[in-house]
């Protein structure tokens, strides 16, 4: 069950097994930690061209680092810097085609060139937010973001975010 299996490319099949995939593994599973930490591995290992997949959580008005796969990154984005912060302020998902022409983007990768966000926000209050990074520019589309969005609403529904207050 937690082997890495071969995903298919076409993006509608690779969606729909990642769904699946996230559905089990998250399945009856109460701690929100393990869940986020899973789904990380989940994405960055299934994924082609993307070298960073993880959830930042916001604490004060700051996105604080959480569970990931991929290089070390910085700590913690106030909300409104870079991408994760926009995603965190406007509370919508950010798609960047190419970050080096995003204002303000946070370069913890030098190896990043487009990157995918979404915010998870509960009774208009964002309290996640799940980034992915691309080596490769214009990486995320429409159906990616349609389909890392059902993913997210997925998580939403299982996860609890107030288990990581402290
Ligand atoms: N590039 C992000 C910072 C987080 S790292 O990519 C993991 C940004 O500008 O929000």
């Amino acid at each position: 069950m937690f082997d890495v299996v071969e995903m298919p490319e076409d993006k509608a099949s690779f969606y729909r097994i990642l769904m699946a995939r996230a559905k089990a593994l998250t399945e009856g599973e109460t701690d929100t930690l393990a869940n986020l930490a899973n789904v990380a591995s989940l994405l960055f290992t299934t994924m082609a061209e993307v070298n960073w997949a993880g959830f930042y959580i916001a604490r004060d008005n700051q996105l604080v680092l959480g569970p990931f796969m991929g290089n070390p990154a910085c700590v913690r984005i106030p909300f409104g810097r870079g991408v994760c912060g926009s995603a965190a302020r406007e509370q919508t998902t950010q798609v960047v085609d190419d970050v080096k022409a995003f204002p303000g983007h946070i370069a913890c990768d030098s190896a990043s060139q487009s990157e995918i966000v979404i915010p998870f926000c509960e009774e208009g209050e964002v309290k996640a937010v799940l980034d992915i990074d691309s080596p490769i520019t214009s990486r995320f589309d429409e159906e990616d973001q349609k389909g890392l969005e059902a993913l997210a609403e997925l998580l939403a529904a299982r996860i609890q975010f107030d288990q990581l207050r402290y």
